[in-house]
């Protein structure tokens, strides 16, 4: 099922045709299908029937309290990397004891609030936040679950600034120390060992990269339990990719996933936890954007769009590459250019793509979509260059409702303040 296709010229989203809600809603905005959301979760948690699973989606990956709801009604859970996020993840009814606490930095006050809202582990990536969570933990009379981020040494193969499974990145702990921290642990007051933690990095599409760490981690987990240790809950992190490069999903890799994970987990009796985020939101989004200007120079045809880097910062960040492509097919005739497409920020790095096949004739006021940005795409975004932070909409069947309304300049200034000096009298 497709949940963005061409009906005619237009494209529609579910049953809505997209350019009705071009007429209420300025671009560019963020648009997304409420029943994608739904379809990849269930698609995920069928395949993953016979196994102990707790999905935990990652909620960097998009935070919009919809979105959240969305997948908290599916029976999601929340791997989290902030107080915001476990507050959003909370609002939206996500359970505690689905909720994962990752990330290198927790600050004390984060900790806190967490240990408050008994979520179900916290993902120590070091020693001293290790003491720090146990000296919090005794201050609060409280016990904080844990599991230790083990770093692998192990290379994905994805975008090199989305990898994190290498000895020479800053996640995660080594084997050899993790046994010692482990053992350690055991001591500490107001700790408990729960389960051992991997996550290798993003947009992977190789199975072999899981296949080794699946590997690691379970013998790790089998060694710790030989000593003594407790380990209920194996969590596998995310990191399966999705396919950006045409409109098809790669739903026979998915199934290669869950296939090893059923192979190498079925017989552990643990629990295991997935921290999916791109797998279940990517394709879900597109980002709706209009032609400011056309403009030629040095034998290139420049497309200047009215979205930009602030509103999607994945090309410019790790060379991603989004389709683009018209709202109304139409404006795509046999007659096409190759068009560089950037938007209206004043950085050189302001390119969405450095080769789109567009028609001619397409001109300003036209309205273009880049797909398949669900997933990092409102989430990283900015008010860079003092632009409005894009709205979001959500689409369900033939409704939709703007579920984030656009952030403009004026909404942003309100926090600043004129220093007093600089006021006149
Ligand atoms: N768990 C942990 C601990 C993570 O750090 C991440 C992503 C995930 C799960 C979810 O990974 P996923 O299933 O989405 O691959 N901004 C980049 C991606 C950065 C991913 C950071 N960590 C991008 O736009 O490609």
């Amino acid at each position: 099922m497709k949940y963005f296709k061409y009906k005619g010229k237009n494209l529609f989203c579910e049953k809505k045709r997209v350019l009705d809600i071009c007429k209420n809603i300025e671009t560019p905005f963020y648009l997304y299908s409420y029943n994608s959301i739904v379809n990849n979760f269930s698609k995920l948690k069928k395949a993953l029937k016979g196994i102990n699973a707790i999905i935990a989606f990652s909620v960097k990956a998009n935070s919009n309290l919809s979105i959240l709801k969305t997948l908290a009604k599916c029976g999601a859970g929340a791997d989290i990397v902030s107080m915001g996020e476990l507050k959003k993840a909370l609002e939206a009814g996500i359970p505690n004891n689905k909720i994962v606490y990752s990330g290198v930095g927790k600050s004390k006050e984060e900790m806190a609030f967490a240990l408050e809202n008994k979520i179900e582990q916290f993902n120590v990536e070091s020693l001293e936040e290790l003491y720090t969570l146990s000296s919090i933990a005794k201050k609060k009379n409280n016990l904080a679950k844990i599991a230790l981020r083990i770093n692998p040494d192990i290379i994905a193969g994805g975008h090199p600034k989305i990898s994190t499974g290498k000895k020479t990145d800053k996640f995660g702990i080594s084997i050899n120390d993790a046994h010692k921290i482990y053992d350690l642990a055991k001591n500490l007051k107001n700790i408990k060992v729960v389960g051992v933690d991997i996550h290798i990095g993003s947009q992977i599409l190789k199975i072999l990269p899981f296949k080794r760490a699946f590997k690691k981690v379970l013998s790790f987990s089998n060694d710790l339990e030989k000593k003594g240790h407790n380990i209920k809950n194996i969590d596998i992190g995310g990191g399966i990719g999705v396919n950006y490069s045409n409109d098809k999903d790669i739903d026979s890799f998915l199934y290669e996933y869950v296939d090893l994970i059923k192979n190498t987990f079925i017989k552990s009796n643990k629990t295991i936890i997935l921290e999916p985020g791109r797998y279940l939101l990517a394709n879900c989004g597109i980002l709706v954007t209009k032609v400011l200007f056309k403009k030629y120079s040095e034998n290139k045809n420049f497309l200047i769009l009215d979205a930009g880097m602030n509103n999607l910062m994945r090309p410019a960040l790790y060379d991603a590459k989004h389709i683009i492509k018209p709202l109304i097919k139409e404006v795509q005739t046999n007659d096409c250019l190759d068009y560089e497409v950037v938007g209206p920020i004043c950085e050189t790095a302001d390119i969405l793509s450095k080769e789109s096949h567009l028609a001619k004739n397409i001109s300003q006021g036209d309205y273009l979509f880049i797909d398949k940005v669900g997933a990092y795409g409102s989430a990283m975004s900015s008010c860079y260059n003092s632009k409005d932070l894009a709205s979001e909409i959500l689409v369900k069947d033939e409704k939709f409702y703007e579920i984030k309304k656009r952030i403009k300049t004026e909404d942003l200034t309100k926090f600043e303040s004129i220093a007093p000096w600089l006021r006149k009298n």
